[in-house]
């Protein structure tokens, strides 16, 4: 049995300590959730969306809880790239642990325009490129449901960095595998899955949408068999690494995404439910790797017999 796990993973080209990220949007930059779990713990952070100038989002409201899950509508409100500089990076610079940007855009030069406004800083170590939010009607999943639109985003933002570049995929497609290989063939070095689910909720009483845009992303445990099926089906289908999402909450759940094919996990509605849930994950995969004599937790990746 073994007494000790040797924790790090490397998501393509990303040096983590231990496979737990957060997911974009539900963890800001970090700071104030580091009264539970300092951000130094976890195996990389993920930052909020960040488009050029900022965005407002949409109207209110746009939260909606759900059985198992959440609806969110919150359209990648942030305040621009130079305030993300300012205040998130400032606070993160100096911690030991590597940053990923979730990058934004309305339009493909948009996308370019983050990246190439970031790339010189140091405190940057990897991007991930959203092209899979189901709440902005211009820019997000549109470009990330086609395969040509996606190669031809994919490809101008590869060209605009040598940094690690992992592109997040959305779950609104018929072939989530068509989407996977044509970020592959553009250049990501890694993909990570999935986004929310397209959804909505309706109050019987009113007789309206519960949310002021009608539809919103589905996240939480109600996501987490689809975002299994989706990590497992595109693992089987590209060589890059994948970061895995949707509905984690214990590191059970993070193993069985890596079960599955992940090489990285990433906590996100748990956090709201929970703020200590990230560091739980991470002892979680531990204790399962000692109790399952695993010395190293990259054995776990992709270890699923079907
Ligand atoms: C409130 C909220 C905000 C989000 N914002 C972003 C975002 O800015 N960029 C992004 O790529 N994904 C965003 N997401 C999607 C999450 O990063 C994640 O892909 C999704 O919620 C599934 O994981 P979960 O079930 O663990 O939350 C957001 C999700 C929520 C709930």
């Amino acid at each position: 049995m073994a007494s000790q796990v040797s924790m790090s993973v490397n998501l393509g080209g990303l040096a983590m300590k231990n496979p737990v990220t957060v997911a974009s949007g539900t963890f800001a930059s970090g700071r104030e959730y580091n009264d539970f779990v300092p951000v130094e713990r976890l195996g990389a952070v993920t930052t909020k969306g960040v488009s050029l100038n900022g965005w407002e989002g949409n109207a209110s409201p746009r939260i909606a809880e759900t059985p198992a899950g959440m609806l969110n509508s919150i359209g990648l409100q942030n305040p621009g790239v130079e305030a993300l500089k300012r205040k998130d990076l400032a606070w993160l610079e100096g911690r030991d642990v590597p940053v990923i940007v979730n990058v934004s855009g309305h339009s493909f030069d948009e996308y370019v325009q983050v990246i190439e406004s970031l790339d010189e800083d140091d405190r940057v170590s990897a991007y991930e490129v959203n092209i899979s939010c189901p709440n902005v009607d211009s820019g997000g999943m549109t470009f990330g449901v086609h395969a040509p639109s996606v190669e031809k985003v994919v490809g101008m933002c590869r060209a605009a960095t040598k940094k690690p570049m992992i592109v997040k995929l959305s779950p609104n497609v018929t072939d989530v595998v068509e989407i996977a290989k044509a970020a592959e063939a553009a250049g990501a070095d890694a993909l990570s899955l999935i986004n929310t689910l397209l959804g909505m909720a309706v109050d019987a009483r009113t007789r309206k949408p519960v949310l002021a845009r009608v539809v919103g992303g589905l996240s939480g445990p109600a996501v987490k068999p689809v975002a299994l099926r989706m990590v497992w089906q595109v693992h089987g289908a590209v060589d890059v690494p994948i970061l895995g999402m949707g509905g984690i909450s214990s590191g059970i759940d993070a193993v069985e995404f890596m079960l599955a094919g992940a090489t990285a996990v990433a906590v996100g509605t748990a956090n709201f439910a929970n703020p200590h849930a990230t560091a739980e994950v991470i002892d979680g995969i531990r204790a399962y790797c000692l109790e399952q004599g695993v010395a190293d937790v990259n054995e776990l990746i992709g270890g699923l017999q079907c």
